[in-house]
């Protein structure tokens, strides 16, 4: 453990988010019609790799997009915000957007990242606390889809922000999305503000791209979900009967990302057996694209309402800043 780490584990608050049920998820997924795995299962330590080399990509516009326009954005999200703010992120990030954040802010006092992961929430804390000394580190490990209380910094915030990017938010169906934003509400509290990335409805040839680069990474990335449950929970997925495959329904303005088994086969998991017919897909993820109207829709129904909104110059991805209606 480097110093760092071990210092933003001093200052961890573990909520004991219970542990994934890695076997039943999968078991509960592969027998339904039609079956499916669930997504946040992508991010073991070889899928986080891969999801990297996913942002790298020339058609996965979407990392790209949303720095720059953070860049941007980040005056003004400054001066809307106001000094001394409590930085709260979804998800742990150690990345560029992060650090931008932290860096074009009003001196905040804190910085409080909520993972499910308490290894990558350590370590990216860790990074961030040497860059940013005169911000107090406040890592939670917890599952953000449900309220989290936050820890009390030493200096008393004047607001709190959540910092909720990459369109993560895109991954959850409707409901869950309405779900994950009136929890953030509640944790923003009564002055607070959330700013978050969204993905835009655009031209499908775009977004579908973006899901099925030509270096094959996303396939990569998709069919690693089969590598990781074999590894963990001892299945036989054979990932060379298995084909990635991800399409833009427009009307549900959403990618759908699928497993498609190349032949008949059979897969057995923990004593269980799943027949596969040939050309039978199975439903991996969501990436939900958002109209403006959709979104403050969606943020109405949460109670939340849009302070400012911004798109870069093409329309292709979007930053809003979110206040209690
Ligand atoms: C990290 C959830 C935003 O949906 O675009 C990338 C994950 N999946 N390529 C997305 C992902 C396939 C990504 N998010």
């Amino acid at each position: 453990m480097t110093p760092a780490t071990a210092r933003a584990q001093a200052a961890l608050t573990d909520l004991h988010p219970p542990a994934d049920d890695i076997l039943d998820d999968a078991l509960t997924g592969l027998s339904r019609t039609p079956k499916r795995l669930p997504s946040k299962y992508f991010y073991d330590a070889q899928g986080s790799r891969l999801f990297d080399a996913i942002t790298r990509q020339p058609e996965y516009y979407l990392t790209r997009v949303e720095q720059a326009l953070l860049d941007d954005y980040l005056p003004a999200i400054a001066n809307a915000i106001g000094g001394g703010a409590h930085v709260v992120e979804y998800g742990s990030g150690s990345g560029h957007k992060t650090w931008r954040l932290l860096e074009g802010l009003r001196a905040p006092v804190a910085y409080t990242p909520v993972e499910i992961s308490r290894a990558t929430l350590l370590a990216s804390t860790g990074r961030l606390a040497d860059a940013f000394p005169a911000i107090q580190m406040l890592p939670v490990c917890a599952d953000f889809t449900r309220p989290v209380p936050l820890p009390v910094p030493s200096r008393r915030p004047q607001r709190t922000l959540v910092f909720f990017p990459g369109s993560t938010l895109g991954n959850f169906t409707h409901d869950e999305a309405v779900g994950i934003l009136a929890a953030m509400r509640q944790v923003m509290g009564a002055d607070g503000r959330a700013l978050i990335g969204i993905d835009l409805q655009k031209d499908p040839a775009l977004i579908e791209a973006a899901y099925n680069d030509a270096a094959g990474v996303t396939a990569a990335f998709t069919l690693n979900l089969l590598a990781r449950l074999n590894r963990e929970i001892g299945s036989d997925f054979d990932l060379a009967g298995f084909r990635h495959h991800a399409i833009y329904v427009r009307e549900r303005s959403r990618i759908e990302t699928f497993l498609v088994s190349q032949r008949v086969q059979d897969v057995q998991v923990a004593g269980h057996r799943f027949h596969f017919d040939r050309g039978e897909a199975m439903l991996v993820e969501y990436s939900h694209k958002y109209s403006d109207g959709g979104f403050a829709t969606l943020a109405a129904a949460a109670g939340l309402a849009v302070a400012d909104a911004r798109n870069d110059p093409r329309d292709w991805f979007g930053l809003r800043l979110l206040r209690p209606a």
